[in-house]
């Protein structure tokens, strides 16, 4: 095999590395993030300032893939499976409204007015189901021993989990996130002043549900 030459080769470096750059580019420059629940339905809307749309591609972007929504040019609209019964288009404006969303409608949508780069947005969608109860047990909870207290949610994604003793609110650093489902409150040397109700908030972007527990720190009365 040829060795390249260290200024080709550099263009090629280049040339691979664009292709990422330009996708976090262009989350980058979401101007909208939204997120909503499954089965419901969310309206994304177009570029604000363009008076006359002559033409709208939507598209949803997931990985390198793109599939195309929907075109609309010269008064004729095109919606492509599996779209077609749930996307529709203002026209005049260019938003786009998705129902019936799925998780898998999670990912970037571009919207492009005109055939114009410039005239195109994009926005960075999360549909999340809500999370369930979170169950809360302990592991390990022995005087002088280090113990957990766990927090799980079985159903949808949790992005934060708050944690509260006897009604006040733990340091962060106090637990630690294993998961979207899974938070980890962690008592280094458990001792009766550990003993008391702990509760475990699991939230996202559309749900919240806390769970409390009491704590008993077996051997030490
Ligand atoms: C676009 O137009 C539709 C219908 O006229 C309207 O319901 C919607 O709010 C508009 N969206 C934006 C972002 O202005
Ligand atoms: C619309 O606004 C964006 C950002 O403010 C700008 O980059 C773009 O050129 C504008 N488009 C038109 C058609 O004026
Ligand atoms: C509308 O668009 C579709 C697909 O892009 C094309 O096959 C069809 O001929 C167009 N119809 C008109 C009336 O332009
Ligand atoms: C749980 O967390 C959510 C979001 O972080 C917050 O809005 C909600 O008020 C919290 N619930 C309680 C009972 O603290
Ligand atoms: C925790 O203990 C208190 C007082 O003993 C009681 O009122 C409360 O219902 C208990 N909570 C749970 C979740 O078991």
């Amino acid at each position: 095999m040829l060795l390249h030459h260290p200024v080709e080769l550099l263009g090629m470096l280049l040339a691979g590395l664009l292709v990422p750059l330009k996708q976090a580019a262009e989350v980058e420059r979401a101007l909208q993030r939204r997120v909503a629940m499954v089965g419901s339905s969310v309206l994304l809307a177009g570029p604000r300032n363009i008076t006359l749309i002559r033409s709208v591609q939507w598209e949803h972007l997931s990985g390198t893939a793109s599939h195309t929504i929907l075109q609309y040019e010269r008064h004729n609209l095109t919606i492509h499976m599996p779209y077609t019964a749930r996307a529709h288009l203002h026209a005049s404006n260019g938003s786009l409204l998705l129902e019936d969303l799925q998780e898998s409608d999670s990912g970037v949508y571009r919207v492009t007015v005109n055939r114009a780069e410039r005239e195109s947005l994009t926005v960075l969608l999360d549909v999340l189901k809500p999370v369930s109860h979170p169950q809360l047990w302990s592991r390990g909870l022995v005087a002088k021993a280090s113990g957990e207290v766990l927090c799980e949610v079985v159903e949808g994604r949790a992005d934060i989990f708050t944690w509260k003793k006897d009604g006040q609110l733990l340091p962060p650093e106090r637990s630690y996130h294993l998961s979207g489902s899974l938070s980890v409150l962690h008592l280094r040397v458990a001792k009766k002043s550990d003993c008391g109700s702990y509760s475990c908030n699991a939230s996202n972007g559309i749900s919240w549900q806390e769970t409390s527990l009491n704590v008993t720190v077996a051997g030490d009365h």
